[in-house]
């Protein structure tokens, strides 16, 4: 069987660990009898600098053809005094908008083989097993109007009923698939669009009778997700509060270099680390491409049916982290050895 898969290397680490997460994917494909094609497309701040567009048509068109897309990273400094127009960050919002990717799944859990480590703790963290479910193509990222005139600056949260419901759903589903429990994340004491959602979930929810549906307001949430993950199972959320506590949650797990993100809702799914193009650490040889190498797992699992492919990459993984191996970002936890970004790669791929 043949895949085609799109690539976006993208700015800062970006292209570092998409390489690393094309060797992995290399080496399973070649076990499990298929193969992958790639094309390179661009996007961001290097598609600004060639193309003068953080995102040209012919990426777009790309990604639209292929069976799935594979994303490192975009944006830096250089880009930063662009206008909003320009900004590879614009690229990316558009990009998952072009595609119908109003959906970001994140899955947060606990590797066992970084729990000794003197920085996590064992009893807060053991079991850890949560999955964030993010509106992604709607909220404030998008809401018109908005400005700033260098006196005044707005933006608009917006969400429509349609909107609430279709993410619900996606977060309902998920549930029964795992402990059946949704948390909706929401500031309904405050905002009248968190209302709305609140509203809206609890419509949706009579459809799914054996998921159990509480609701949260953001910063209460933000205080249990430190004070007790474990009392999570799915976490349904904006787009606005989902990325922000998707990143606080990366934390539970040691390093924003360890959480892969599935963006769907569309024909084709889009797969990538939640972090950034970490420009502080950029060619360095230390990013951690773990994050990019699980979204390449998810890649296999949902867009490619490749369970097994997945599964490979899942047990290599942990069976690295057991061996001691840590990118410079985990040496504090438990590391044997510490490796660059490379090594990691290879010692996974192997
Ligand atoms: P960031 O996620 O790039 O970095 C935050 C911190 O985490 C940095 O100290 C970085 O070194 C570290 N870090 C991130 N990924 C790592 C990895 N794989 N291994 C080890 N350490 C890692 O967020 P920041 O610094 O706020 O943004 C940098 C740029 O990335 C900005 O231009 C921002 O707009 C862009 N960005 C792009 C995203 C995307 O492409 N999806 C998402 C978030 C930010
Ligand atoms: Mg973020």
């Amino acid at each position: 069987k043949i895949y085609n898969i799109a690539v976006i290397r993208g700015d800062g680490i970006g292209p570092e660990i998409v390489d690393e997460a094309i060797k992995v994917l290399d080496s399973v494909c070649a076990k499990e009898n298929f193969e992958l094609r790639y094309e390179d497309y661009l996007m961001g701040g290097v598609a600004y600098d060639f193309k003068g567009t953080p995102l040209p048509d012919e990426t777009i068109e790309g990604c639209l053809k292929s069976d799935a897309v594979l994303f490192g990273a975009i944006g830096g400094q250089k880009w930063d005094t662009l206008p909003r127009e320009f900004r590879p960050e614009t690229g990316l919002l558009k990009l998952r908008k072009s595609l119908g990717l109003f959906a970001n799944l994140r899955p947060t859990s606990v590797f066992d083989e970084l729990l000794d480590a003197s920085t996590l703790k064992p009893e807060v963290l053991k079991g850890v097993d949560l999955f964030v479910v993010r509106e992604l193509t709607g909220g404030i990222y998008f809401g018109e109007p908005r400005a700033n005139d260098g006196f005044t600056g707005y933006n608009t949260m917006i969400y429509t009923k349609p909107e609430i419901e279709r993410i619900a759903h996606v977060a309902f589903e998920s549930a029964m698939k795992r402990r059946k429990e949704v948390c909706s994340v929401d500031k309904a004491n405050v905002l009248e669009v968190s209302q709305l959602w609140r509203d809206t979930v609890n419509e949706v929810a009579k459809e799914y009778p054996e998921v159990t549906l509480t609701h949260m307001y953001v910063d209460n949430a933000a205080m249990q997700l430190v004070r007790n993950p474990r009392q999570f199972d799915v976490i349904l959320t904006g787009n606005i509060f989902g990325d922000i506590l998707s990143d606080e949650a990366s934390m539970i797990s040691g390093s924003i270099g360890l959480l892969p993100s599935a963006s769907i809702g569309g024909k084709v799914g889009l797969f990538e680390p939640i972090h950034g193009s970490a420009p502080d650490i950029a060619g360095q040889g230390i990013a951690n491409p773990l994050a990019t190498i699980l979204s390449a797992s998810m890649m296999l699992r949902f867009a490619l049916g490749e369970i097994k492919a997945a599964d490979r990459i899942e047990s290599a993984i942990k069976k690295v982290l057991q061996d001691g191996y840590r990118t410079k970002d985990l040496a504090n936890y438990g590391a044997k050895e510490v490796c660059s970004t490379t090594q990691m790669g290879s010692i996974i791929a192997d």
